[in-house]
Order: C-alpha cells, then sequence, then structure tokens
C-alpha cells in the first residue's frame, strides 16, 4: 500500500513531485517589521526540506502589507525589499531536491485590527464571529474598480519576484475566506458591477489573477491554487459553483488544484464549525465517517478537473490516504498539523507508518491553533516540538508574540 504515495507525478508544465505528500501551508509569524523572511524561515524550511514530503508549500505571503492575515506574515509589495532574505528562504526549503512553492494571498476583510482598521473587500460586510483573542478585525469598506486591478497586479508581481528568488512554484491561495474567497462569497460580495452577481461575475477576479500569474511566471512553471470545496455556510460558495469554477480554470492551464473549506467564520479547514447551519453542502454521515474532511466535495470535483488535484485536512492514516489516491479521488495529499507536531513525518509514512500524529485530539479547541503556532514558533527557533505544551499555555504565549509583532509593525 506504500507505493502509490511513494509515486512521483509528473505535473503539466513537466516539473516532477517525487512522491504524493506535501506540507500544505501553514502561517509562520516569523517575519520581521518590514515583513521580510528572516533567518527563522530559514531554520523552520530547512528542517521541512529533509522531510521526506516530495512538496512543500510556505505559508501565506500577502501581496499587501497592510492586508496581512497575522502582524508576523511574510509580504512582498513592491517597496519592503527582502529578495536577499525569500532567496536565502527558497534555497534552504529546496535544499534536499524537493519542490517549495511560495502560497500568495490577500487578506482582505481577514486582515487584523491591528495591522488595519479598515481593511478592503468586495463590499462592506464585517466578519461574523465571536470576538477571539487575536481574531477581532475591523468593518471593511468596498474596494473600487482601480483597487481591484492594482489587486491583480500584485499578485503578478509577487509571483514574479517568488519565482526570481527561487521558489519552484507558486500557489493563489483562494480559499478560506481570504480576499479572492471573498470575492466567490455571495455573502461578502454584494457587489453588482462586473466583479459581483452572477458566478461569473464573483469568480472574475480570481480567474483574472491565475491568468496574470500565469502569464508573469511563464507556462513552464508550476502553478497552483488552493480553492474551497465549499464556504459550508447558507448563502456561501457551494460545491457546485466550486466545480464551476474548476471548469474555467481548466481552459487556463493549472498545475495543481488545492481543495479545503471553510473560513474563520466556518472553520471547516481544520474540522471545525462556529455556525450550526453548513449550508446545502452539509456533511452527510457517510462524509463525516471518512476520515479526510473534504474527499468527498473533491471527488465530485476531480470528475470535471482536467488538472492534478490534492486534498487537505484531516488526513491521518497511510490507510486512508493511499485509498483515495488508487480510487483517483485525487492525486496529492496535504497534511499540515501532522507535519508540525512530527516534521519528519513524510519520511516515516513512506517508510511504512501507518498514522500520524494528530495532538488536536486532545487539545481544547479553544487552544489547539496557538499550539500549533506556537511550534512553529520553536521550529523556527531551531528548537524541537514541545510535545508536552499546555493548550492554556501555548495561546498565552501566542498572545504575547502577536502582540509584539503588531507592535514593531506600528513603530515601523
Ligand atoms: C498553524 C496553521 C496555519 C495555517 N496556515 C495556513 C495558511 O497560511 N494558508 C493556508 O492555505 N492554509 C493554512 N492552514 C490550513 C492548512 O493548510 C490545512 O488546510 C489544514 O490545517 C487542514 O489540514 P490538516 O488536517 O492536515 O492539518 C493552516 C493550518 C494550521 C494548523
Amino acid at each position: 500500500m506504500i507505493q502509490k504515495l511513494a509515486e512521483p507525478l509528473t505535473l503539466p508544465c513537466g516539473a516532477v513531485l517525487s512522491n504524493r505528500l506535501c506540507k500544505s501551508a501553514m502561517t509562520e509569524g516569523l517575519a520581521d517589521e518590514f515583513n521580510r523572511a528572516t533567518e527563522r524561515h530559514v531554520k523552520l524550511y530547512r528542517r521541512w526540506s529533509h522531510s521526506g514530503c516530495g512538496l512543500l508549500l510556505s505559508g501565506n505571503i500577502q501581496v499587501d502589507r497592510w492586508h496581512l492575515e497575522r502582524p508576523g506574515n511574510v509580504a512582498i509589495d513592491g517597496r519592503n525589499g527582502g529578495e536577499a532574505q525569500l532567496a536565502a528562504y527558497a534555497r534552504a526549503g529546496t535544499e534536499a531536491g524537493n519542490h517549495l512553492w511560495a502560497q500568495i494571498s490577500h487578506g482582505g476583510r481577514q486582515t487584523p485590527y491591528v495591522v488595519n482598521p479598515q481593511p478592503m473587500a468586495p463590499s462592506s460586510v464585517a466578519i461574523d464571529m465571536a470576538d477571539l483573542p487575536g481574531f477581532k478585525t475591523g468593518q471593511p469598506r468596498e474596494m473600487t474598480e482601480a483597487e481591484i486591478l492594482d489587486v491583480i497586479e500584485r499578485f503578478a508581481n509577487a509571483a514574479r519576484v517568488v519565482r526570481e528568488a527561487g521558489f519552484t512554484g507558486v500557489q493563489i491561495h483562494s480559499a478560506h475566506g481570504y480576499l479572492l474567497s471573498q470575492f466567490l462569497n455571495p455573502l461578502v460580495n454584494r457587489r453588482t458591477d462586473a466583479w459581483g452577481g452572477s458566478l461569473e461575475n464573483r469568480a472574475r477576479l480570481l480567474l483574472e489573477v491565475v491568468r496574470r500569474v500565469r502569464g508573469a511566471v511563464g507556462a513552464d512553471f508550476p502553478l497552483s491554487i488552493k480553492l474551497n470545496s465549499s464556504d459550508f455556510q447558507r448563502g456561501g460558495f457551494t460545491n457546485a459553483e466550486s466545480a464551476q469554477v474548476v471548469q474555467w480554470l481548466n481552459d487556463i492551464g493549472l498545475d495543481l488544484l488545492e481543495l479545503s473549506g471553510g473560513s474563520w467564520e466556518q472553520p471547516s479547514l481544520i474540522g471545525m464549525t462556529f455556525h450550526a447551519d453548513q449550508g446545502v453542502d452539509a456533511p452527510r454521515e457517510s462524509t463525516i465517517r471518512r476520515e479526510a474532511y473534504f474527499i468527498d466535495y473533491a471527488a465530485r470535483i476531480r470528475q470535471i478537473a482536467r488538472m492534478p488535484t490534492m486534498v487537505t485536512g484531516g488526513f491521518r492514516s497511510a490507510a486512508a490516504m493511499n485509498a483515495a489516491l488508487e480510487a483517483g479521488e485525487m492525486d496529492v495529499v496535504g497534511l499540515a498539523r501532522p507535519l508540525v507536531a512530527e516534521p519528519e513525518t513524510a519520511r516515516a509514512l513512506l517508510a511504512g507508518a501507518s498514522h500520524v500524529a494528530r495532538p488536536e485530539a486532545v487539545l481544547d479547541p479553544m487552544h489547539g491553533q496557538s499550539w500549533y503556532y506556537v511550534q512553529l514558533l520553536n521550529l523556527g527557533d531551531g528548537l524541537d516540538v514541545d510535545a508536552d505544551l499546555a493548550g492554556p499555555d501555548a495561546s498565552a504565549r501566542l498572545l504575547e508574540n502577536e502582540a509584539r509583532a503588531a507592535a514593531a509593525l506600528q513603530s515601523r
């Protein structure tokens, strides 16, 4: 059963992934006050380069310094420099001959208040979620058309910069409620111009970004997007709409489509729900029984997709990973939390391990994410994972870290 995970994959652009295991994107919070990469990225990604994964994705790198997802994000926005640091990061992260792709994103309304009290969004619709520490956001303002066109250029520029820095591919983040996902979501995109309304209009920004990025990096460079298989909210972007968007993406030439789901309002991406009503795509019992959260939705999209697909979220056993690959439901397994808990997980899987670590199963959900964030800070410092870290201590340390990073941003 190990063979399928170990099989190489040739992408449409000609690049080859050495196996089917990918470390999916995880925000690191390790940038300096100018949102430049640091030595801590170098340490973290050097370790992951030797983890056994054929593909690593960076944590989200923002295309606008005023629209981050946390204060310690790396940003590429024309004036903040940091090219040499990015190159060092890319070099370390590809040391073992694996791929390292940069995930590029724009926070939109999911920009923390401490970064920008009035972020841009498709429409002026505030986030509907409890005020969790670290997740306070401002009332967004509707973007002008000039700002929309500027965002397209920013994605293209960031893609060009990461290619020059030595990343071996690029992924456009269009999932999890960030700006491109906000445009797709009718609950957030209430526009009545060419960028809102029909699905064709809501998808216009994503498709334009993908086309411009492809033009910027060329046909031989791996290009991926991360897309929600559904927002899992009544009135949000649905699985059927996601399939239609993939049909349109077929014509542009993508190398890997990563499927996930949810947003800050509805964190399905990590197997949680804040709103009981999950809309028309609410998981059925048969789906809940499968460990990977989105595999049933992704299998439907796989019927339409002409590019390879990857599914991320919940995979914890080699049997489930191999079965989904064998059944042709997807081509690549995305793993995130297991590669924090045990950074060499991919190597273990390829050597025959049957399961990966899942500390989230025993952590209080209120502190689960903090635990992973803090472990990434530890790994960035060259330390090992602190397996004994208690959830409340992780949350306290994270809040302190984020406050320090926000203060540093404000003082620059
Ligand atoms: C600490 C942490 C940070 C994350 N940051 C990002 C991110 O920057 N971009 C992204 O697309 N997804 C991000 N995610 C979501 C993961 O890529 C992945 O979709 C999710 O954790 C489900 O996979 P898993 O069950 O293997 O952890 C993050 C998840 C975690 C736990």
